[in-house]
């Protein structure tokens, strides 16, 4: 089989160093740090496959761009494809695979260090202990025995999280509203969207982003939480409305709030902008809570996960060429 090149956008250092270890003969990934999106496109031109990930456009205006160039494949690098036009994709003949699941267990796993670190103010703790200030006034946490933990989304990532806060001795209640009888098989408590918001201490989401979750977290569903409740989101950043998020940590009803993603974090996650004026000012509203605790979109980031990225996005790319069925593929 002759060598083919894969066009790879959004490709950091750690992206290349485990897909070169993953890599057969037969491909050869072109390594790009830019961004993909209706600008960017051309780059791609001549590139049967081209690869991006989760804040790549994959727009209707990009897709078009890449069509034109002869793109066939789009190799989606992670789970999520709420960034991509899936019918333009189809209408001009483009292909759409992931990679369903890289490590739903560190995606759990970070979502419970946000939860402890807030709770038990680790970031404020750590900062203190290292300037030589061991006063406990203002650490005062919470112990997560005996709370009520509300799962949204009991898929593969909501389901484990859910078996760790049980691990707590949390009582874990669960929305989900597709596969509910698999919850109540793994002996989880399977209760309605309103009654998770009404009864939980805290909420940690897990779903999808789509025209029904978008904005799930807003003004009125944060008025019928309890107050000080503590959200926690790993999902996506428009689960949340920012500035619904910004009044109820103002009014205190909101108690703690952890997040990895952010509904704008397109233009400032995954790049170095410490030299640089932020301009995004709700974002920079949200660092000023002393009880709010942001991640950079790195709840997936270990190197199990970063592996199987490349080794599933290898197979997929594969199974592409050999005009295999595409096991991965996404949308029609
Ligand atoms: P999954 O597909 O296994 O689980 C999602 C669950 O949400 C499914 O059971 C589905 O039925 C349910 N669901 C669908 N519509 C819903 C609704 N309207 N309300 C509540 N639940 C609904 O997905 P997985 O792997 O557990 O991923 C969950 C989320 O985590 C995804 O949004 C994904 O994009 C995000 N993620 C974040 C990462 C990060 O680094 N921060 C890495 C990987 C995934």
């Amino acid at each position: 089989m002759p060598t083919h090149q894969i066009a790879m956008f959004s490709a950091k250092s750690y992206d290349e160093r485990f897909l070169l270890q993953a890599s057969v003969p037969a491909i050869q990934f072109i390594c790009h740090e830019v961004t993909l999106n209706p600008s960017t496109a051309v780059m791609a031109e001549g590139f049967e496959i081209v690869s991006a990930f989760v804040n790549d456009d994959l727009s209707r205006e990009t897709l078009g761009t890449l069509a034109e160039g002869g793109t066939r494949l789009i190799a989606l690098r992670c789970a999520g494809y709420n960034q991509v036009d899936l019918s333009a994709a189809h209408a001009l003949g483009i292909s759409v695979v992931n990679v369903p699941a890289y490590s739903p267990y560190a995606v759990a796993e970070h979502t419970i260090a946000l939860m402890l670190a807030l709770s038990r103010k680790i970031p404020r703790a750590y900062n203190r202990v290292r300037d030589g200030n061991f006063s406990l006034d203002g650490l005062l946490g919470f112990d997560f025995y005996q709370k009520n933990v509300g799962i949204v989304g009991g898929g593969k990532i909501g389901l484990l999280v859910a078996e760790r806060m049980r691990a707590f001795g949390c009582e874990v209640l669960v929305y989900e509203p597709v596969n509910s009888q698999y919850c109540v098989k793994k002996d989880f408590q399977v209760v309605d969207l309103k009654t998770l918001i009404q009864k939980s201490d805290i909420i940690s989401l897990h779903c999808p982003l789509n025209s029904d979750t978008r904005y799930l977290v807003n003004h009125d569903s944060i008025a019928s939480m309890k107050p000080g409740v503590m959200l926690i989101n790993t999902s996506r950043g428009a689960l949340m409305d920012t500035r619904a998020l910004l009044d109820g940590l103002k009014s205190k009803q909101i108690g703690y709030l952890g997040i990895d993603v952010y509904e704008q974090e397109g233009s400032l996650f995954f790049e170095d902008h410490s030299l640089d004026i932020i301009q995004d000012d709700l974002f920079q509203r949200l660092l000023t809570f002393p009880n709010v605790l942001v991640t950079g979109h790195q709840a997936y980031f270990t190197q199990e996960a970063v592996q199987h990225i490349a080794e599933t996005t290898v197979k997929n790319v594969l199974a592409y060429l050999n005009g295999e069925r595409l096991s991965n593929r996404v949308g029609m």
